[in-house]
């Protein structure tokens, strides 16, 4: 049987992306559009995103099936963010392909977010698939995972409140810097000492053990308001953006700390001889530095694509088509969830 050219939709949150794979994942097409139009709130407006997704989709999907020198109806199979996410964002993604598959009579496979993040990095990289440790940070989830194979997810650790994207987006705030927050602190933070300020690691202490509730459970809202303790004394004295630098780099240091613990523990309990990074906040350097530091020269490969780490559809498209493989192909009332848990995922 052919292997089927995929078309992967993505608009859970502020990306509008599209994406062509053609039967061996390759990709032929690869747009994603960030909207700009948050920027003055200093974070995602869901109706404005909406919108948004709405004005551009056509034009997207245009340009990845041009830049695949396909028309859509030499797609075989579409894929589409179906949650977790923004419900309105998530509706216009899956109206949109729900009216494509009907008309062109394709058949349509709906994609769990998380699951096309944990599916990202296999694309331009064949060493990474499971067993593997998976660490996936976004704006929205922070999830230490263990991967014995696709589709069978077994949940070591979560944020109990703020996800690790968040975390840097408030922050950001704080510091007065522009939304999406990640990027600017990492930048920022590279002029910066990460040892002026100190600030906690929250939920790590080396006295915990396996089988301790906070073992492999992170939380970031303790971090956040010990900033807001350092940053207003700075603020009240004029000295803010002098020290911004500073602060900023405590801060990604201290998140780092924190993931990099955490996933060496995984490392460590489940024997894994991979490791993966994903979600936007995989994009950071000093992040992929400091876990593949840790995991030294020990055997223990760290697998991560920088370029395919923020939303994108091509990890949509994989992930369909993994789901497509398996004879998943969604019904015709499919919907969108703004909560959706993981599909396969078991707790320890
Ligand atoms: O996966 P993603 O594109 O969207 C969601 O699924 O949420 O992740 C977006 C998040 C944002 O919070 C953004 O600030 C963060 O990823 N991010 C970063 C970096 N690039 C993006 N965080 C830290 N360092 C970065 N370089
Ligand atoms: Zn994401």
């Amino acid at each position: 049987m052919k292997r089927p050219v995929v078309l992967g939709l993505e608009t859970s949150c502020d990306e509008t992306a599209a994406a062509v794979l053609d039967g061996d994942h390759r990709i032929l097409g690869h747009v994603i559009l960030s909207q700009d139009v948050h920027e003055v709130f200093g974070g995602v407006v869901p109706e404005l995103a909406a919108r948004a997704h709405l004005q551009k989709i056509d034009a997207v999907v245009d340009e990845a099936l041009d830049q695949a020198g396909i028309g859509l109806d030499a797609v075989d199979v579409l894929g589409v963010t179906v949650g977790p996410g923004l419900i309105g964002a998530l509706l216009v993604g899956v109206t949109w392909a729900k009216g494509v598959a009907l008309a062109l009579d394709r058949p349509l496979v709906g994609v769990h977010h998380m699951e096309a993040h944990l599916f990202a990095p296999s694309i331009e990289d064949p060493g990474a698939h499971p067993p593997f440790v998976a660490l996936l940070v976004s704006g929205g989830h922070t999830l230490l995972l263990h991967v014995e194979t696709w589709g069978r997810y077994t949940l070591l650790g979560r944020t109990r409140d703020d996800a690790a994207g968040e975390a840097f987006d408030k922050v950001a705030k704080l510091l007065g810097l522009p939304y999406p927050g990640g990027p600017e602190i990492e930048s920022l933070a590279t002029v910066g000492d990460p040892l002026r300020h100190e600030l906690p690691r929250p939920m790590l202490r080396g006295n915990q053990r396996p089988g301790d509730d906070d073992y492999y459970d992170i939380s970031f809202s303790g971090l956040k308001t010990a900033v807001v303790g350092l940053v207003e004394p700075l603020r009240v004295r004029g000295v803010l953006g002098v020290e911004r630098a500073h602060v900023a780099a405590a801060f990604q240091e201290a998140v780092v700390d924190v993931l990099a613990s955490k996933t060496m523990r995984a490392v460590e309990a489940t024997g894994c001889r991979r490791v993966l990074l994903g979600g936007g906040v995989s994009a950071n350097r000093r992040l992929r530095d400091e876990v593949a530091a840790r995991l030294g020269s020990g055997g223990v490969v760290l697998h991560a694509s920088q370029r395919l780490s923020l939303d994108n559809g091509a990890m949509v498209a994989r992930a369909a088509r993994f789901r497509y493989d398996r004879g998943e192909v969604a019904p015709p009332d499919l919907s969108a969830e703004a909560s959706l848990p993981l599909p396969g995922l078991t707790t320890l």
